[in-house]
């Protein structure tokens, strides 16, 4: 999904863009809020951000063209000849016929970020500002579906069950529902991989067995979200007590052994 948007010229509030790199990477910092297109996807897939500007062929050889993420360089194409940035390499694609996209393939939560297109133009030994583009990536990953477990007995009357999913992001948010209506007395653990990224949520609900329930886990995650069910008939479980206490078949068991002796 993408939003293309508006401002398709090029700024002059950095006359000097054409000095030098380090400049162009100082000047972009200050204007960095002028997003032009947004783009949204998932981890593991390809994205080909687009500068949205043609060259024609025989133009790359006066000119030089720069894919930037943040303050760092991802590639540049000067006079010709294409350099990609180690950390980019064999997942970073250039297609100068696709307005200079800027291919990445098997996408990771750590390529979210701004990424700037800067295309200069050689006049006179000096190369000028031609056109200027930022795209904003936003990488999700998915979480499963949640899973819902019986986690013990706090009272008599009173089952705890765990609702959790790991593996997602953004930032999930976590609710459970009964009849429609919001569940407030849960508690709710989020954790988060320093290395993945990726967010991991644990939420234990507490309800009283005496009567019958439907709850909904729902997890949200930016504009998505997954959910489970959990059914509890009260009535059900009162007359057919679905397993013996161990320690009560154990003793049944070695009756029976030492009976039968
Ligand atoms: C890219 O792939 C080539 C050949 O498959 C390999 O020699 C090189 O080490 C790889 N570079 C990186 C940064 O993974
Ligand atoms: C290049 O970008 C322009 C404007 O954004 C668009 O109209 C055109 O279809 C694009 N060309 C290609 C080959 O994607
Ligand atoms: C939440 O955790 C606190 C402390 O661990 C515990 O006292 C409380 O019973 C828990 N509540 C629920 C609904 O699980
Ligand atoms: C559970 O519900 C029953 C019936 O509404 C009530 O009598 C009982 O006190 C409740 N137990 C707890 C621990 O709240
Ligand atoms: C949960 O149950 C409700 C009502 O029975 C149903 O409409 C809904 O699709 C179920 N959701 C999931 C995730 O199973």
């Amino acid at each position: 999904m993408t939003h293309p948007v508006s401002q398709e010229t090029p700024r002059s509030k950095c006359p000097y863009l054409w000095l030098s790199t380090f400049l162009v990477l100082a000047c972009l910092f200050h204007m960095s809020s002028g997003i032009d297109v947004t783009v949204f996807k998932a981890v593991k897939e390809m994205v080909a951000l687009s500068c949205g500007y043609q060259i024609p062929l025989a133009e790359l050889s006066t000119s030089r063209i720069y894919w930037q993420k943040d303050n760092q360089v991802v590639l540049s194409i000067t006079s010709g000849v294409l350099k990609v940035w180690p950390e980019y390499k064999n997942r970073t694609f250039f297609d100068s016929t696709n307005n200079l996209s800027l291919v990445i393939l098997n996408l990771h939560l750590s390529d979210e970020g701004t990424y700037t297109c800067v295309v200069q133009k050689k006049t006179d030994q000096t190369y000028k500002l031609e056109h200027l583009r930022l795209v904003a990536l936003y990488v999700r990953a998915d979480f499963p579906t949640p899973s819902i477990t019986e986690s013990g007995d706090p009272s008599p009357d009173i089952k705890r069950i765990t609702c959790s999913s790991s593996g997602g992001s953004p930032k999930p948010r976590l609710s459970w529902l009964e009849n429609g209506e919001d569940v407030k007395t849960h508690n709710t653990t989020i954790s988060q991989d320093h290395e993945t990224k990726m967010f991991t949520i644990t939420s234990q609900l507490d309800f009283n067995i005496t009567t019958d329930h439907i709850f909904l886990c729902s997890i949200q995650y930016g504009d998505f979200r997954v959910s489970q069910n959990f059914t509890w008939h009260a009535s059900a479980s009162e007359q057919l007590p679905d397993k013996q206490p161990s320690w009560l078949v154990t003793i049944v068991v070695v009756l029976v052994a030492i009976i039968s002796t």
